[in-house]
């Protein structure tokens, strides 16, 4: 008899290895490599005799499909991240750490699709019925038609869902508990977690109900990571925060039907979470702006703008090795402005530790951020406060150019809105608008801007 073959899977990431290693090439992470049975018994039985398909040419469809099918949950935050609501047909996964509010999320879109008269499947694979019904309570989505299941059987699950009226949406909470009977592997492994993924979503394309599968973020590699089943569904939304405040950010990654680049912005409350329709209104809200080593980001998130505080701090050092500490943004784009700064300013920074913090826990992207970060760390090392007033945006180039960014009006607009009267931004920026806001300053380079601050 052959041997069965086994592989060797990293459930953090999925990397295949021909054997045990105690870290993974694939994501660096250590000891999150299993043996597993990629088959796991699939395969074996009678074959099966092939269906001849029937190919059709892209114009004999034009007409016939307009647009995706969508449901719109009502909640404006969710159905943006998704695109103007749940594809019919699709899958859709909602990763993010435990905790930060997952299910939550899901119990509410359950409840506004159901009181707009869906058919709402909610499987919860963690909580007992009796505890998924408490949290409703809370979230006063208790006196919805939601129906709910304790299973994790991917089998029994399938039976359940399949009995009665087609649904309109299932929410599989969470993908990490699924266990088929197919599958030799132990439940978690990334094995189980792809088998059982795969049977929804071939729920999902059969029935047209949309799927909503939820993934916890593992770190430590003893259950498979959401990341395993990222390439198999059609839309990846991550729900990110920071557990000492109370926003909440739904990031689009990865969209079969929609933009990518948008967000939906909540707060978690005593009653669950909250929309919040003006993130910058927020993510402001706490500052304070005499302090020195404070600039405000005039950002766009997708087709949003977005402003946001971010705050320096410079403070000399005995170390021989200064500290560079940074949250909410990329450390080795501080390490670049930091270089520019030193290489093109004359701004002496070797003997100094650096912070940067970006207000709320909100976590910037955007290069557009440069020039921001430069006029706080600047200003924090200077002693000086920036004005008030001022927003800042552009990107900085290794040579210390200043170079112009996309949708400057949309950016300035929003400032003007909520109070500010100028702002610093790259020369040469196009779509200037006349008179949008009193004044401008156009930056040509990063000394320009320095000597701009520090006077
Ligand atoms: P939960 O949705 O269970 O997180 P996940 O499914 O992602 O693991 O949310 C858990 C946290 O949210 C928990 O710490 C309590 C908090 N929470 C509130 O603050 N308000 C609420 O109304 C609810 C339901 C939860
Ligand atoms: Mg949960």
């Amino acid at each position: 008899m052959a041997k069965a073959k086994t592989q060797f899977i990293c459930q953090n990431c999925g990397t295949v290895h021909t054997r045990w290693a105690g870290k993974c090439d694939g994501c660096g992470g250590w000891n999150t490599i299993v043996e597993e049975d990629p088959m796991g018994g699939i395969g074996s039985g009678p074959g099966k005799v092939p269906k001849k398909g029937r190919p059709v040419t892209l114009t004999s469809l034009s007409g016939e499909i307009e647009e995706a099918p969508r449901i719109p949950t009502g909640m404006d935050e969710l159905d943006r991240a998704t695109g103007g609501g749940f594809v019919r047909g699709s899958a859709v996964l909602i990763g993010g750490d435990p905790g930060i509010g997952k299910s939550t999320l899901l119990m509410q879109a359950a409840a506004a699709l159901s009181r707009k008269g869906h058919r709402v499947i909610y499987v919860s694979g963690e909580e007992a019925v009796a505890q998924v019904r408490l949290r409703a309570q809370r979230l006063h989505a208790a006196e919805t038609d939601v129906l709910l299941a304790a299973e994790t059987n991917v089998e029994d699950i399938l039976a359940t869902i399949s009995e009665g009226k087609r649904p309109d949406l299932v929410i599989i909470d969470s993908i990490q508990t699924l266990w088929s009977d197919t599958a030799d592997s132990a439940p978690g492994t990334v094995t189980q977690v792809r088998t059982g993924v795969q049977a929804m979503i071939r729920f999902a394309k059969q029935t047209g109900a949309t799927m909503v599968l939820v993934g916890h973020v593992t770190k430590d590699g003893q259950i498979a990571g959401p990341r395993v089943v990222e390439h198999m569904v059609d839309a990846v939304l991550y729900f990110e925060g920071d557990r000492g405040h109370h926003y909440r950010i739904l990031r689009t990654v990865k969209n079969r039907f929609g933009p990518t680049d948008e967000i939906g912005v909540f707060e978690m409350s005593d009653k669950g979470l909250r929309e919040v329709a003006n993130p910058s209104e927020l993510f402001l809200g706490e500052r304070n702006a005499k302090a020195p080593g404070a600039a405000v980001f005039a950002g766009m998130e997708g087709t949003r703008p977005v402003l946001v505080e971010v705050q320096a701090l410079v403070a000399q050092t005995a170390l021989g090795t200064p500290r560079r500490a940074v949250v909410g943004w990329d450390s080795s784009r501080l390490a670049m402005i930091l270089a520019v700064l030193e290489a093109h300013c004359g701004v002496r920074l070797g003997q100094h530790d650096v912070y940067l913090n970006v207000a709320g826990g909100y976590r910037i992207s955007e290069p557009a951020a440069d020039m921001a970060i430069a006029s706080a760390l600047v200003s924090s090392l200077a002693g000086l406060a920036l004005p008030a007033d001022c927003v800042y945006f552009g990107e900085v180039s290794l040579s210390g150019a200043v170079r112009p960014v996309a949708h400057t009006a949309q950016r300035l607009k929003e400032a003007e809105k909520l109070g500010f009267s100028s702002a610093v931004l790259p020369a040469a920026s196009p779509e200037l608008p006349k008179g949008a806001m009193g004044r401008w300053s156009e930056i040509e380079s990063l000394p320009d801007l320095v000597a701009r601050i520090a006077g």
